[in-house]
C-alpha cells in the first residue's frame, strides 16, 4: 500500500493533481482511493461526479470520497470536554485549569487521518491519494499526532472514572470502536498512524507549486517543516507552466519561444525566473511538470491528459526520491543543517541570514532556504561543503552572539 499526499497553497492545483494521479494509478491497474480532507471540498467538482463521505467507485479501480469528520468531532468532542472538565473540577481542580486540560488540540485532524488509515487498511487499497487542505493547515495536521501523544500522556494521569467517561465518549466518533475503545487505545492508534505517515516506503508527500513568488515560498516552508518532522517528501509538482519555457533542470530556466504578445511575454519572464528558483531551492527533489491549459482541467478526460503530462509512462505510486531533502542533526549544543546541493564548483560558501531566511551562495550558485523556528532563532556560524552536502552550523543563541546576523564563512573543503 502507498499513501500519497498532495499539499500546497490554495488554488495551485492540489485537487486537480491528486485526481489526475489517482486516475493514472487506477488505469495502471491499482485499486485506488482518492480522498479529500480539505473542508472546502472540490474533489467532486474536479472529477465531475457527486461524492459522499464513503468511498464510491467512479471508474474501474477508482474510488473517491470527501471525508468530513470536523462537524462530528466538534459535536462529540465538545460534549466530552464538558464531562471531562466537570470531572476534573470535582477532583478539586480549578475551573480554568480543568477546562484547559480538557481541550485536546487538533482532534479533528487526528480523526481525519485515523479514518483514512483505517479505510486504506480495510478497503485493501493499493494506492491512497490524499487531496489535502492548504499547506498551513496540513502541516498542523501532520504535526498533531506528536503533540497529541504528548497530550495523551498527560491525560493518562487522570483517575479511572474520568478516563472511563472519556473512553465511552470517544467511542462515538473514532472509527473503529474495538480498536479505539479507550484513551489508551486511541494513543496506540495515533502512534501506529504516525508510524505509517513517516514511513517513506508507505507514504510520500508532494508539494504542488506554480512558478510564482508566494507559492514557491510557502512550498519551501512546507518542505522545511515536513523534513523537520521526518515526513518523507519525494517530489514537487510545478503546475500551470506557460508554453515557450525551457530549463536545464539544474536551476537555469529561460524563455525559449517568447510570445508576440508583450503581456504574455512578461508573464513568461516571471515564470522562467521562478522555474529556475524552484529547481535550485527544492534540489534534490525531482520535479513533475504540467502545462497551463487553456481549458479548465475538470472531468476524467482532461484529468487523464494532465496525468500524462505529469507522469508520462511513470507510475505515480512510485517512491520518486529516497532520502531527506534537508536534515537537522545535533552536535553537542550545536544544530547542524545538512543540505544536499547539486554539483557546484568548490568555491567560497557565503551565508546570509535574515529572520528565518538563509541565503546560500557558492560561486554562481544561489539558493534560498526557509529555516524552521528552532534554527531561525540562532545565528549561523559557518558552513562546509563536502561530498555534495552543505553543512551549516548553528551554535546556541545568546551570549555574545547576536540572534540574527549575516555570516561570512570560509568553509570550503577541496576534494
Ligand atoms: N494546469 C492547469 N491548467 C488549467 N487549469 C488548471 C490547471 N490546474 C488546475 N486548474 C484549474 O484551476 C482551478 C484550481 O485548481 P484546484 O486543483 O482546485 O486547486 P487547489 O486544490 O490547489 O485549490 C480549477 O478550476 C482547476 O480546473
Ligand atoms: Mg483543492
Amino acid at each position: 500500500m502507498r499513501i500519497i499526499l498532495y499539499l500546497g497553497k490554495g488554488g495551485v492545483g492540489k485537487t486537480t493533481t491528486a485526481a489526475a494521479s489517482a486516475l493514472r494509478c487506477a488505469e495502471m491497474g491499482y485499486r485506488t482511493l482518492v480522498v479529500s480532507t480539505d473542508i472546502a471540498h472540490s474533489l467532486a467538482d474536479s472529477l465531475d461526479r457527486p461524492l459522499t463521505g464513503l468511498p464510491q467507485e467512479i471508474a474501474p479501480n477508482l474510488f473517491a470520497q470527501e471525508i468530513n469528520v470536523v462537524e462530528e468531532v466538534h459535536r462529540h468532542w465538545g460534549e466530552m470536554q464538558g464531562y471531562v472538565g466537570g470531572a476534573l473540577r470535582r477532583q478539586g481542580m480549578s475551573k480554568a485549569v480543568a477546562e484547559e486540560m480538557a481541550i485536546i488540540p487538533g482532534m479533528e485532524e487526528v480523526v481525519s487521518l485515523l479514518h483514512i488509515n483505517q479505510q486504506a487498511e480495510e478497503g485493501h487499497f493499493d494506492r491512497v491519494i490524499v487531496d489535502a487542505a492548504p499547506t498551513g493547515e496540513t502541516i498542523r495536521l501532520l504535526t498533531v499526532p506528536e503533540s497529541f501523544q504528548w497530550y495523551m500522556g498527560r491525560l493518562s494521569s487522570w483517575n479511572d472514572p474520568t478516563k472511563k467517561i472519556a473512553g465511552m465518549l470517544l467511542k462515538r466518533f473514532v472509527p473503529d470502536k474495538d480498536i479505539f475503545s479507550g484513551l489508551d487505545n486511541l494513543v496506540e492508534g495515533v502512534k501506529r498512524l504516525q508510524a505509517v505517515l513517516t514511513n517513506p516506503e508507505l507514504t510520500s508527500y508532494r508539494v504542488v507549486l506554480n512558478p510564482e513568488k508566494m507559492v514557491v515560498k510557502e512550498g519551501a516552508r512546507a518542505v522545511t517543516y515536513l523534513s523537520l518532522f521526518n515526513y518523507p517528501v519525494d517530489a514537487v509538482v510545478v503546475n500551470r507552466i506557460l508554453p515557450g519555457l525551457e530549463s536545464n533542470g539544474l536551476g537555469e530556466a529561460f524563455v525559449a519561444a517568447p510570445s508576440g504578445d508583450p503581456y504574455m511575454a512578461r508573464l513568461q519572464e516571471i515564470q522562467a525566473r521562478y522555474l529556475g528558483e524552484i529547481e535550485r531551492d527544492f534540489y534534490p527533489l525531482p520535479i513533475l511538470r504540467s502545462p497551463w491549459y487553456d481549458t479548465e482541467m475538470v472531468g476524467v478526460e482532461r484529468l487523464e491528459i494532465l496525468g500524462r503530462a505529469l507522469y508520462g509512462d511513470r507510475d505515480p505510486g512510485e517512491v520518486l526520491y529516497k532520502g531527506q531533502p534537508q536534515q537537522i542533526i545535533e552536535e553537542g549544543d550545536d544544530f547542524v543543517l545538512k543540505l544536499p546541493l547539486p554539483n557546484v564548483e568548490l568555491e567560497k560558501v557565503t551565508l546570509k541570514k535574515r529572520g528565518d531566511e538563509l541565503f546560500v551562495s557558492i560561486g554562481n550558485f544561489k539558493r534560498e532556504l526557509l529555516l524552521p523556528t528552532v534554527l531561525a532563532q540562532r545565528a549561523a556560524s559557518g558552513a562546509v561543503f563536502t561530498d555534495g552536502v552543505l553543512s551549516v552550523r548553528f551554535p546556541p543563541a545568546g551570549g555574545a552572539t547576536p540572534a540574527v546576523r549575516a555570516a561570512e564563512t570560509n568553509g570550503t573543503t577541496p576534494k
